[in-house]
């Protein structure tokens, strides 16, 4: 069976799922730096979509798109459920978690577990592709526990590309489910950039995302060299304006925003939440990364954490503390 979507969604460079960190506001700011990147949401389980508080945990806004949703879950009617809010809240994919290795998910029977069971998987990937028109993506790793096995990894794909899923994010370690945290999880499995290549040179007609430990220019240009995608993480977290990077030396974008401008596109934002009831620190507490590696960075780290996270401030001083991100610019431009 063949997905009907047809889609030309660019997935060239994505940006990754996290848990506390993609939220709406985070990928509000990341926008503002990217407009060419595929950006994620932090999973959401079934259940939550569906039974919990929608507009709370699905909304999102339109300058976020293209916007996928990713879900966890191994109940195919819900999967398939939840499919369908995602279309009709306008998510532009919805993409299957299949790499979480927390005790909690796995209790759940969702996340890195799942690659145990490819039948129940691909039966889940039919359902929802049944449910909805946007584009079905799964999101795994290349193994769990002992087994770190092409042949196991690549007869997995097949099976889900049987039940008519197209696009695979790879993050190119094994998810030890027993023993290691989901942070150690994320460092200690090694990292087998091999394993990714040989899926996609076996199944030229997937599309093959890599994901895991890319945090250079020249890397993203060397996967992309074999992959059809990369997916980033940490690095584009905690250095969010590496995404100016990205554009400039990936797409080939030459009008590119300052950090002043991003600066002053956020407040006009922070404006519009705080007037709804957002607080102040749901949206700054992502923009700690803004000035990473650059003259006064300490400063605006050390600003945040005394006045933004410790309680909820009113917008006049995230206001405040914006013009100082902007002084911080010019600083910088009047150094360089
Ligand atoms: C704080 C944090 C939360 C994460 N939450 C999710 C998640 O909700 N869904 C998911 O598929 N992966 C999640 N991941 C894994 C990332 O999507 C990604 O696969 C991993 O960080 C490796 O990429 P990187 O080395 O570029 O960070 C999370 C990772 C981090 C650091």
């Amino acid at each position: 069976m063949d997905s009907k979507k047809k889609t030309n969604l660019n997935r060239k460079v994505s940006i990754a799922p996290m848990m506390d960190c993609t939220d709406r506001h985070d990928r509000f700011f990341l926008r503002l730096m990217s407009k060419n990147v595929m950006l994620y949401s932090e999973m959401v389980a079934t259940k939550s979509a569906i039974h919990g508080d929608r507009k709370k945990i699905l909304s999102y806004s339109p300058e976020e798109k293209p916007l996928a949703l990713q879900v966890g879950g191994s109940d195919k009617k819900e999967l398939s459920e939840v499919a369908k809010i995602a279309e009709d809240m306008g998510y532009d994919e919805i993409n299957i978690n299949l790499g979480c290795p927390s005790k909690k998910v796995q209790k759940n029977m969702f996340g890195a577990c799942l690659m145990r069971e490819p039948d129940l998987v691909s039966e889940c990937i039919n359902e929802m592709i049944n449910s909805c028109s946007i584009p079905v993506t799964a999101k795994t790793r290349i193994g769990f526990d002992e087994t770190e096995e092409f042949d196991y990894l690549n007869k997995f794909i097949n099976k889900m590309k049987a039940a008519g899923c197209k696009i695979f994010f790879l993050h190119a370690r094994r998810a030890i489910l027993k023993g290691l945290t989901p942070k150690q999880n994320l460092t200690i499995p090694k990292l087998n950039y091999e394993m990714v290549y040989q899926i996609k040179k076996e199944n030229p007609n997937l599309e093959i995302i890599i994901n895991g430990g890319i945090s250079k220019i020249e890397e993203i240009k060397k996967h992309l060299n074999i992959c059809d995608g990369v997916m980033i993480g940490r690095k584009v977290y905690q250095n969010p304006y590496f995404l100016v990077d990205i554009e400039r030396e990936v797409f080939g974008q030459t009008i590119l925003p300052t950090r002043e401008e991003v600066a002053e596109k956020l407040i006009k934002y922070l404006e519009k939440e705080v007037k709804l009831g957002t607080k102040v620190n749901h949206i700054m507490r992502h923009t700690v990364g803004l000035y990473h590696g650059q003259i006064g960075s300490n400063k605006w780290k050390r600003y945040l954490s005394d006045n933004m996270m410790a309680r909820d401030s009113d917008f006049q001083k995230a206001k405040h503390i914006m013009t100082i991100v902007q002084n911080n610019e010019k600083i910088n431009q009047t150094i360089a």
